[in-house]
């Protein structure tokens, strides 16, 4: 073999043995560079005869040319290796099975929220809503509730860095009562309205939070007593649970907004609950002053309110013990309602 042949058939050899784009690069130095074999053949020119030169200058540049073609080749295999490489350590599988956006689910405390309405309006209650930045008046003063009061303390209160139009501070509702004041100042009656919404107090463990919800229940007429209070939350009761295996009992108890109160209990008599007498709600007659602050006269108008707990109803409905759980978010939790 001639032996520019034999410097072709090196590069050739050793540019296929380098399988990195830094080691192919030192091998070009090893031919092309300053001191690489082909640019000391040219260098070798110089000594030879002028026509011998001539024709050797053209195999040379013959060779050189190879050699880059070579060069280029091998540059374009390694760089499609490198690329192929990337590709498949990068490749996405198509045939997985996509990652699905999960449905949202309603929140058990919603889920009673929703249950109670559709059961008072099937009774012919209203439903109202109203705010939770509350007046010093709408929460306490109107029902009954003076100021200094002892039994202010009963709701042990946040209150917000803003006043009323008597300058007295605003605060957050303790309780969904004031929707009774709000709701009869605005509508004639027969009276009958249910105002569930959130509520808040100074108060956190198993079996409080300081954000809760309530439902308010109000009826008033000119003959509603409290056996219609009896009758109308005991059937709410058989239908909110599914069951005529519970009891109800109505416990003397105290509120400045009616008279007389109640503590609402109930007892399972059959279920995994059954035999323990559970508190669900506050009742009452409507206390003639309150009355007096709807704009009626308690002479003639008189009726019921209970207040109830629709965290308990939640827990007492799906067996949870512990009210802390609705409001961790914990999906775990939650999905099971759903
Ligand atoms: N507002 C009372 C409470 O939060 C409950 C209640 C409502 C009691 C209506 C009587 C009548 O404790």
């Amino acid at each position: 073999m001639d032996s520019l042949d034999q410097v072709i058939a090196d590069a050739r050899a050793a540019f296929a043995a380098a399988t990195q784009p830094a080691a192919l690069e030192n091998e070009k130095a090893r031919f092309l560079g300053k001191t690489g074999s082909v640019t000391e053949l040219l260098k070798g020119l110089g000594k030879l005869a002028p026509d011998e030169r001539r024709a050797q200058g053209v195999r040379i540049n013959a060779a050189k040319e190879a050699i880059e073609a070579l060069l280029t080749e091998r540059r374009r295999q390694l760089a499609d290796a490198e690329l192929d490489a990337r590709l498949a350590q990068e490749a996405i599988d198509v045939t997985l099975p996509g990652r699905k956006r999960s449905a949202g689910g309603i929140h058990p405390v919603m889920r009673t929220w929703l249950r109670v309405e559709e059961i008072f309006a099937s009774i012919g209650f209203d439903v109202a809503d109203g705010p939770e930045i509350e007046t010093d008046w709408h929460n306490f003063t109107a029902l009954n509730n003076p100021e200094n009061h002892p039994a202010r303390s009963m709701q042990d209160t946040f209150y917000v860095d803003a006043r009323d139009g008597e300058g007295k501070p605003l605060l957050l509702r303790t309780h969904t009562s004031p929707m009774q004041v709000r709701y009869a100042r605005m509508h004639k009656p027969p009276i009958k309205v249910i105002a569930p919404g959130r509520t808040y107090r100074v108060d956190s463990d198993a079996t409080h939070s300081p954000m809760f919800h309530q439902i308010e229940g109000l009826w008033i007429d000119e003959n509603v007593s409290f056996a219609d209070l009896k009758g109308v939350y005991t059937d709410f009761l058989h239908r909110f649970f599914e069951t005529e295996d519970l009891q109800v009992r109505f416990r003397p108890s105290f509120f400045p907004f009616t008279e007389p109160s109640a503590e609402i209990d109930m007892m399972f008599t059959a279920g995994p609950n059954k035999g323990k007498w559970l508190e669900i709600s506050g009742s009452g007659q409507v206390h003639p002053n309150v009355v007096r602050n709807f704009g009626l006269d308690p002479e003639r108008y008189i009726g019921f309110a209970f207040g109830s707990g629709l965290e308990r109803l939640t827990m007492l409905r799906y067996g949870v013990d512990d009210l802390r759980l609705f409001f961790d978010g914990d999906l775990r939790f939650l999905q099971q309602f759903n």
